[in-house]
């Protein structure tokens, strides 16, 4: 494509200069002969690149170059000066212009200029292109983590994004189950249409089974209308079936029936439609045990579990938890319009510590809670729930013999492999392959589990177990 320049200059002479030179370069050369017809054509048209004048009676190059700035920031401008009045074009300099050249000039030096300045121009929207596709491909909108775990599944995510299969989303309570379907349907071909979500256990058959099926006028007591089912309203996009393990078993053979022919009829009628949905379910029940003990139908759970994603444990992630905590408190920050800095480091090492049984959910309700609360820059341990309080405190040390009370068994066996690793390290300068030997692990899950606990990261947010 040909690159578009406008030439900015009063003197008719030196406009056809450039014009000629820079068309033998096959540029696209547009001409201005004032500042103010410059500004005009700016407002109007696209350049890649300006070039201008910097003295000129009304609005001179340093306007004009303002004008760009405001404008088009990223479009390089190139000013003239007439002589080395180096103060001026210093504050083009400062002002933003790429760079500047002095009259009389050098048209080889100015052929440079130009093809460099283009060049880079180039360059930046490649880049700013090459960010965009990254942050496209990575675009799981809200989603926060870095681990490995989080990492396979965004990848996972990537690649059944683009199908039409039915997705079984596993997981405890608060792991990201809805998140995920939400980011499987934005990343489809399918983010145009409907993204729609229905709770399984929260109605009884019959509303339930006129809520996504839809039902005719007169079909039941109170059908006062016809009314469409949810898979009808989800066509051409993605029906989100959550607590799909609760299900009754008339209502599972229905679901099945669905899944197999694509089609639906309403409560009530007697005409069958053709349905394009994508449906992703979700369950925090282990529904393999549920098909065992014959409460969830093998058949559908065959047919629902084309792709499983297994949403991972807080606990078993918690090299995200600094991340999730910052995210969360710059969302409740916001929201509740405070500005509450950080963490003492006894809430980090709470919050690092504590097994969280309702995961991800349950550390944004605790930032959430604890930003409203606080009253001082950073958030301190009075703002944080007792439970947590009590269970994240102090050295988790490891019980001689079995609490009555119970104990999460990972979590101490995390807290102890990290103290260990920490020792080990120090008594042998720091050296990782013999501190690995000292512990009788292989090089490589000391380099993962150092990783995980941040071992050699920012003191502030080690997982100091
Ligand atoms: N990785 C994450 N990054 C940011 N927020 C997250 C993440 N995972 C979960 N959340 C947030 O945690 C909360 C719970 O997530 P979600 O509702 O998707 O969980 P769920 O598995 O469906 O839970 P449940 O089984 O209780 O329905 C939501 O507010 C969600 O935005
Ligand atoms: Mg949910």
């Amino acid at each position: 494509m040909q690159e578009r320049l406008l030439i900015v200059d009063d003197e008719q002479g030196m406009r056809n200069l450039l014009s000629i030179m820079l068309r033998k370069q096959g540029y696209l050369v547009h001409l201005a002969g004032s500042g103010e017809e410059a500004l005009k054509k700016l407002s109007n048209d696209v350049y890649d690149l300006i070039i201008s004048d910097i003295s000129m009676p009304g609005i001179d190059g340093i306007g004009v170059l303002r004008r760009v700035q405001e404008l088009v920031p990223e479009v390089p401008t190139i000013i003239i000066t007439a002589y080395a009045s180096t103060e001026s074009a210093i504050e083009a300099l400062k002002l933003g212009a790429y760079d500047y050249i002095v009259k009389p000039f050098d048209v080889e030096e100015f052929k440079i200029i130009i093809s460099n300045a283009l060049e880079r121009k180039r360059l930046e929207r490649e880049n700013q292109y090459l960010r965009k596709e990254l942050h496209d491909q990575y675009s799981f909108e809200g989603f926060v983590g870095k681990s490995q775990k989080m990492k396979e599944i965004f990848s996972l995510v990537e690649r059944v994004s683009g199908t039409n299969s039915t997705i079984f989303v596993s997981g405890e309570s608060g792991t990201g189950k809805e998140l995920i379907a939400r980011a499987i349907h934005y990343n489809s071909q399918r983010k145009e249409k409907p993204f729609v979500s229905i709770n399984c256990g929260a109605l009884p058959d019959p509303l339930l089974e006129s809520e996504l099926f839809g039902h005719m006028k007169g079909s039941f007591t109170g059908a006062v209308t016809a009314k469409k089912g949810l898979f009808e309203v989800a066509d051409g996009g993605t029906l989100f079936l959550d607590e799909i393990g609760e299900t009754s078993p008339a209502m599972q053979i229905k679901l099945l029936r669905v899944l197999q022919e694509r089609k639906i009829r309403r409560v009530g009628g007697t005409e069958e439609f053709e349905i394009d949905v994508r449906v992703i379910v979700a369950t925090n029940q282990d529904l393999e045990a549920l098909v065992e003990q014959r409460k969830f139908r093998e058949d559908l759970f065959y047919r629902i579990n084309v792709i499983q994603i297994e949403m991972p444990p807080l606990r078993d992630k918690t090299e995200d938890i600094p991340d999730l905590v910052r995210h969360f408190l710059d969302k409740y920050n916001q929201q509740v319009g405070k500005k509450v800095e950080g963490f003492t480091q006894e809430v980090v090492d709470c919050l690092l510590r504590y097994h969280w049984p309702g995961n991800v959910r349950e550390l944004e309700n605790t930032i959430e809670r604890a930003v409203a609360l606080e009253t001082s820059s950073n958030i301190q341990m009075e703002s944080i729930s007792e439970n947590i309080r009590k269970n994240g405190k102090g050295k988790t040390e490891f019980p001689a013999s079995l609490p009555s009370s119970g104990v999460n068994l990972e979590v101490h066996l995390e807290g102890l492999r990290a103290r260990f690793m920490l020792e080990a390290l120090d008594r042998v300068n720091g050296v990782q392959s013999r501190a690995a030997e000292l512990l009788g692990m292989s090089f490589r899950s000391f380099r993962y589990f150092a990783k995980k606990y941040n071992i050699f990261g920012d003191p502030a947010i080690r997982a100091d177990l």
